[in-house]
């Protein structure tokens, strides 16, 4: 597809997009497919400020204390339940921030990297970020638009539908979809 095709596709309905979250998790620095290909997504909305958050950073993992932050109220919590969501608390404000989320994965052992499970859980914020309802849970954070750019060696269709389910995503594009190419 021509490069002007693609970005029509990749931008259609989100026009005026002002604001990227561009997301990675691949622990490869160098020759990255999956970040190739969330970099080429992301340069597509020309003009957008674009929000990094490059997994391979470092993502803590939730624990009993983070359990027991989160579940206080907000307004009784201490200054060390606060500092154990400011990790947290940081990556929902990219979210919330952003009108597009870019998220480059590859797939490790049949799932997606420990620092994107690790981020999922991050940033799945009852009351924040979702709600319990009486039909399941409800996504509380609307109107964005979610595309993840995902590589691997051939794990198929299972783990793209997971993903899809957790982040309501919708759009999808793969190192060997006819949607982009590198
Ligand atoms: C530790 C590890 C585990 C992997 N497990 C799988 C797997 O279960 N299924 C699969 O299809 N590919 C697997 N792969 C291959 C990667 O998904 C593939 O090389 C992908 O291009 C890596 O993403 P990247 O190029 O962005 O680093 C694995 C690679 C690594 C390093």
């Amino acid at each position: 597809m021509p490069n002007g095709g693609e970005a029509t596709q990749l931008t259609k309905g989100f026009p005026m997009t002002q604001t990227v979250l561009h997301i990675d998790s691949s622990i490869r620095a160098e020759g990255s497919v999956s970040r190739a290909l969330s970099q080429k997504i992301t340069s597509r909305f020309e003009g957008a400020t674009v929000l990094r958050r490059d997994l391979a950073d470092g993502v803590p993992l939730i624990d009993g204390a983070w359990i027991g932050a989160n579940f206080t109220p907000a307004a009784d919590r201490t200054d060390e339940q606060k500092a154990v969501l400011a990790t947290s608390d940081a990556m929902v404000a990219e979210l919330q921030a952003a009108d597009v989320i870019v998220i480059g994965t590859p797939i490790y052992n049949f799932s997606v990297t420990a620092a994107m499970k690790a981020w999922i859980d991050l940033v799945a914020r009852a009351g924040v970020t979702f709600q319990y309802s009486e039909t399941g849970p409800k996504g509380l954070l609307t109107g964005k638009r979610a595309i993840i750019a995902i590589a691997s060696g051939g794990t198929p269709s299972t783990v793209r539908s997971t993903l899809l389910a957790a982040t309501s995503a919708t759009s999808w594009a793969s190192s060997g979809s006819p949607m982009l190419s590198l």
